[in-house]
C-alpha cells in the first residue's frame, strides 16, 4: 500500500529544532533518536504526536506510549503530551482534546484519535498490551521512551501490535518511535537497529548543543560533567554510544591469584540481577579494611 504525504491541515503555534524535521517527516517502520541528555527529543517527540494526532489526515491513528514500567508515563510521556497540547493550543485546549487522568488518556476532539499509556515491566503488564483495541481507528504508533530500559523481547511484542491492512486512511502508517540516550555500545539497540542498515530503520542524533532552547547554566553543567566525568559526557553530552557499558569501578586490573577464604578477614557474595545484560555473581574478599 502506498503512503501518502500532504501538507498538514491545521495551522498552529508552536516552535521545532530544525534538525528533528527529517524525523518528523520519516514514515520508516522504525524510528530512532538517540542523543545527549537535553538534545530535545522528548519535547519534539510529543510536540510531532500531538499535531500529527489531531490533523484529520490521520483520522483513524492511535498511539500507545510505552515506558518500562507503566507508572513511569506519568511524569514523562503524559507530562510530555499534556504539555504540547497546552502549547499548541493556548487556552483552547478543550476544544481540541479531552484529558483524561485515571486512567491517563488523551482522546483529539477533532479526530476521536486517542493516546494510551502502558508498561512492560512483567507479565501482567506485558499481557495488558497484547489486547489493546481502540473503538476508532487501529494502534499505528507506539512511542517507547527511554527504550535502553526494555528488553529486546519487549519490543518485540509491541512490534507485533502494529499489523493489519489499514486501507480504509492511505495516509496512515505503522511506526514504533525510540528515544534513548545511548547508555552502552553493547546495548541490543545498537545491534538491531544501529549497526544493520535497513530500509524500514531511520535513525537520528541529536545533542543539546543542537537545542536552541536549552538555556546557558545548562551547557555550563555540561562543560563540568566533561571534565569530571568523561565516559558520562560521551554519552549524555556527546549523545554516542557509553563505551564503558555503565561501569562503576574504573580502576583495576585482572590478575590470577590465590582466592583461599583463609587470606582474607571475611568474604562476601554479591548478586547483581541483571536488567539490560546477563546475571552476574561476585565474590569480594576484605583483607585489613581494603577490597
Ligand atoms: N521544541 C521545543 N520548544 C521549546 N522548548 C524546548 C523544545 N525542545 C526542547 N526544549 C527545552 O529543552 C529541554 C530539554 O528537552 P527534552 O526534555 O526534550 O530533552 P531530551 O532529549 O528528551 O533529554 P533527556 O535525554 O534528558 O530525556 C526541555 O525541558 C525544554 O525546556
Ligand atoms: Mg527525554
Amino acid at each position: 500500500m502506498a503512503t501518502k504525504t500532504r501538507k498538514p491541515s491545521v495551522t498552529v503555534k508552536v516552535q521545532f529544532n530544525r534538525h528533528f524535521k527529517p524525523y518528523n517527516e520519516c514514515r520508516q517502520r522504525y524510528r530512532l533518536a538517540k542523543g545527549s541528555a537535553g538534545s530535545g527529543k522528548s519535547v519534539n517527540t510529543a510536540q510531532d504526536y500531538i499535531l500529527k494526532l489531531g490533523d484529520p489526515q490521520y483520522k483513524g491513528a492511535n498511539l500507545l506510549c510505552v515506558r518500562k514500567v507503566a507508572e513511569s508515563n506519568k511524569d514523562s510521556t503524559y507530562a510530555e503530551l499534556k504539555s504540547a497540547i497546552y502549547k499548541i493550543h493556548g487556552e483552547n485546549y478543550e476544544k481540541f482534546w479531552i484529558i483524561r487522568s485515571s486512567p491517563m488518556e488523551l482522546e483529539s476532539k477533532v479526530t476521536g484519535n486517542k493516546v494510551i499509556f502502558r508498561g512492560m515491566k512483567d507479565d501482567g503488564q506485558r499481557e495488558k498490551v497484547k489486547s489493546i483495541t481502540f473503538d476508532k481507528g487501529k494502534l499505528t504508533w507506539i512511542w517507547v521512551e527511554e527504550a535502553t530500559e526494555l528488553y529486546e523481547a519487549d519490543v518485540d511484542i509491541l512490534d507485533d501490535r502494529l499489523r493489519g491492512s489499514l486501507d480504509f486512511n492511505p495516509f496512515l502508517y505503522y511506526q514504533m518511535t525510540f528515544t534513548f540516550n545511548p547508555v552502552s555500545a553493547t546495548h541490543w539497540l545498537k545491534a538491531k537497529y544501529f549497526d544493520t542498515k535497513h530500509p524500514d530503520i531511520f535513525t537520528h542524533q541529536s545533542t543539546y548543543l543542537q537545542n536552541r532552547f536549552i538555556d546557558d547554566a545548562y551547557h555550563r553543567r555540561m562543560m563540568m560533567r566533561k571534565d569530571r566525568d568523561p565516559d558520562g559526557y560521551r554519552i549524555y553530552g556527546e549523545g554516542e554510544w557509553g563505551e564503558s557499558g555503565g561501569m562503576i569501578l574504573t580502576n583495576y586490573s585482572v590478575e590470577e591469584f590465590d582466592r583461599h577464604p583463609d587470606r582474607f578477614d571475611y568474604m562476601v557474595n554479591a548478586q547483581d540481577f541483571g536488567f539490560n545484560h546477563a546475571n552476574a555473581i561476585g565474590e569480594i574478599g576484605f583483607k585489613d579494611g581494603n577490597l
